[in-house]
Formats: C-alpha cells, structure tokens, sequence
C-alpha cells in the first residue's frame, strides 16, 4: 500500500489519525536493526564503504550522508530496491526521486541530452558538478518507471561528498537517493537525525559527519535559447535556467550561464508543471510554524510555549524582547552569514521542533542566495493544508 503523507494527500482516516497526533506513521513495516557505521578513521570509512556497497548490491535502501543533507539510497535500476525508499519514507508513488551518478559520463546512462542543450549542460556540469546542483533532462528508457514516478524525465546530480563518492564509485552504478526523513518532514544533516527519522526501517546509515551544506540542492530545469543560438545579426542568446527548487548554487552563481528564472512561490504541488514534489507543505516540524515578518504582529497568547528561530540573535533586529521565549535557537550568531544559517538551518529546526514549544516562530531572511532557499523551507514549513483537503 502506498502511504500518503500527513494529511496532504492521504484519504485514510488512520493516517490523518497519525498526523493529528503527529506520530510516525507505523503501518505494517516490519522493524529491522539499523546499523550506524562509522568514518572516523580511514579503515572504518573503508569498512563503511564495504557494508554500504554490498546492501546496496542486495537491493536494500541505506541512509547516506551527501554534501548537502542525508539521502536514502538504492540502486536506481533495481525497482524493488528504489520501492524500499519510498517505503521506509512514507512516500507517495508520485513524488520522484533524484538519481545520483557515480560520474559525470554516466549521465548518458540515465538521460538524453538533447544537441540544443548539451552546451549549457556541459558548462553546468563542468563548473558545479560534483555538487548540489540537480538537473532535470529527459528519462533514457533504462531508468525504471519508479525512480521517475511515470515522468518522462529524470532529475540527476553528482554528490561531492567524500564518502558517498567513495560508495557510488565503488557501487558503479547511479543510485536513486531523496533525502533521509519520513516524507514532509525536516531533512536530516547528521546520522543522528536520520536514525531519529528512520531508525528501525533501514538496514545501515553511514556516518560522515555533518553535512557541508546543510540544504537540499538546486534543481534546475533548461531550455535552449529561443530562435536558436545566434540572431540573425550574429548576436549570442543565452539558455533559460528556470530554478525549480531554490538551493546552494543561488541565481547568481547560474546567472553567468543563462537567464535564470527564479522559483515560483508557494505553488501547489499540482500546479508546478513537472515538479511534483514541490508541494506548499513540506520540510514541516511537528509543531507549528510561523515566519513573523513583522515583529510588531507578535502577540503572545499566555501559557502558551514559544520558540524562537533566529538569524543573527541581536536585540537590535526587534525580535529577543518580544515575549519571554522557550527557547531561542540563532542560526548564525552575532554576525548573520548565510552559508553558516543553511549549515546550521535544518538541525536548529529539528532541535526546536523537539524542545518541546507549542509553536516555533522564525525571523525572515533576506530573499536572496542562500536566502532565498532557506525562506522556500521556512514558507512550506509553515504551510498546513487542510484536513479535508
Ligand atoms: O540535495 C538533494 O537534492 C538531496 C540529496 C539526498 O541528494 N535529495 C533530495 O531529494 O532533496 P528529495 O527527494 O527529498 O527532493 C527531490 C525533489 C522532490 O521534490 C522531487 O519531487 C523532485 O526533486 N524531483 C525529482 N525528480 C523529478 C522530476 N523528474 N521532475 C520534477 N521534479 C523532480
Ligand atoms: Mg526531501
């Protein structure tokens, strides 16, 4: 059976059961031991590779830790493997996954470049690959139904983490991989955070350490320059590079290679063409979330617990004073630097989410680079789709 997520598009009132009372979903999923391996010297990475590699092999579904959060990897053309993903996640068949590439000449493995885009897909793949850069080309047949949920293309990147490059090296062959949390919820940056999301469903989680990035990669979808590459006064035109998802490689590293088009906001998984998993709620803590952008609409209701997520912790910025707060969590202290928040962003989320606040409240950042990927989670964290819907 297919297990919907918590009340998005679920219609079984068992499910939206658990949603209320915002425990996991248990269904009938046998419990299996999870083992944490470990990296820490060169012969337990060693080690940690071998295991991860021959369950791999086995058709399991392991967690992994990548740059940018931890993935929850297959192989990517063993169907029953990739099905084990969507399983242990609770995730809907139609959301697809990202398929991961042990290099960069596998691409042609699971993707068709067409002869307009292979320029700026080479260029892309040169200057951000291995990284968090995921881009959405047409499926090869090869690639099995599951991975794409029925689309007719196929999202696709290269991690540049050490140890999972030393996995899917190894391995030989791309991996299915969406981020390591049950569905709808905060993505995990440490094996710590993937055994509290999926401990008990997956056989093995390979520790390396906290994630560099901290955010989910970007995804870009591309179309070559209207009216071919050149006009007819010789002048170049650029491709498009429309931002599906926001993430690490921001509009204004891509703007060099195309014109970008920036994410549509708050969009509906249905009405994003092409985008299934891009839905308004999602990365969402337990508790109720809220971005306060001004910090004069506060007003506490008494006895009620609140928690703070804050950018730079400074009284100046209007927000310390408001209320005597739980917990304060600051996601870059003193100085706000963005690529310290995004490191910092899911796991500062996550241990709010467990303080045990009635409601966590969020400062806004600004729209822009990091910004703009770290303000996508918070505007969908905070998005609660009706029961009924
Ligand atoms: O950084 C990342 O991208 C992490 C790490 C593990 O690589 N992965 C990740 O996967 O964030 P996931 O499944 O949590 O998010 C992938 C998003 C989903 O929203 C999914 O719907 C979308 O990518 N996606 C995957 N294939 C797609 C396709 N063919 N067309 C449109 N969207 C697609
Ligand atoms: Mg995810």
């Amino acid at each position: 059976m297919d297990s919907p997520g918590c009340g998005r598009v679920g219609t079984h009132s068992i499910e939206k059961q658990y949603c209320k009372e915002r425990k996991p979903f248990p269904f009938d999923r046998k419990s299996v031991n999870t083992e944490i391996a470990t990296t820490e010297s060169p012969e337990s990475t060693d080690m940690a590779v071998q295991a991860a590699v021959q369950m791999l092999n086995a058709g399991e579904a392991i967690g992994l830790p990548t740059e940018t959060v931890y993935g929850l990897a297959a192989d990517a053309f063993n169907e029953e493997a990739v099905g084990k993903v969507f399983e242990a996640k609770g995730r809907p068949k139609f959301d697809p996954l990202i398929v991961h590439l042990p290099s960069k000449a596998a691409l042609a493995d699971v993707a068709v470049v067409s002869e307009e885009l292979e320029k700026v897909v080479n260029v892309l793949t040169n200057q951000f690959w291995p990284g968090p850069l995921t881009i959405l080309l047409p499926k090869k047949p090869a690639v099995p139904d599951i991975v794409t949920a029925g689309l007719d293309t196929v999202a696709v990147r290269m991690s540049e983490h050490p140890v999972f490059r030393k996995i899917i090296k190894e391995f030989g062959r791309p991996v299915a991989a969406p981020s390591a949390n049950r569905f709808g919820r905060i993505s995990p940056t440490s094996a710590a955070a993937v055994q509290e999301e999926l401990g008990g469903l997956i056989p093995l989680i390979v520790d390396g350490g906290a994630c560099g990035r901290g955010l989910e990669s970007t995804i870009v979808r591309l179309e070559p320059p209207e009216g071919g590459e050149v006009t007819a006064k010789g002048k170049k035109r650029k491709p498009r590079i429309e931002i599906v998802r926001a993430g690490p490689i921001t509009a204004e590293d891509l703007k060099n290679f195309g014109i970008v088009i920036r994410p549509r906001r708050g969009a509906r998984a249905e009405a994003v063409a092409g985008a299934p998993g891009q839905m308004a709620s999602h990365y969402a803590p337990a508790t109720p979330l809220r971005v306060l952008t001004d910090p004069g609409d506060f007003k506490p209701e008494p006895g009620k617990r609140y928690g703070l997520l804050s950018f730079r912790g400074e009284a100046e910025d209007g927000y310390l004073s408001l209320t005597d707060w739980s917990e304060v969590a600051v996601l870059s202290p003193g100085s706000g630097k963005m690529m310290e928040a995004a490191i910092r962003f899911f796991f500062l989320l996550r241990k709010l989410d467990n303080s045990g606040v009635d409601e966590i409240i969020a400062e806004p950042m600004a729209d822009r680079g990091l910004g703009m990927a770290m303000m996508d989670r918070l505007r969908r964290a905070s998005t609660r789709v009706p029961e009924d819907e």
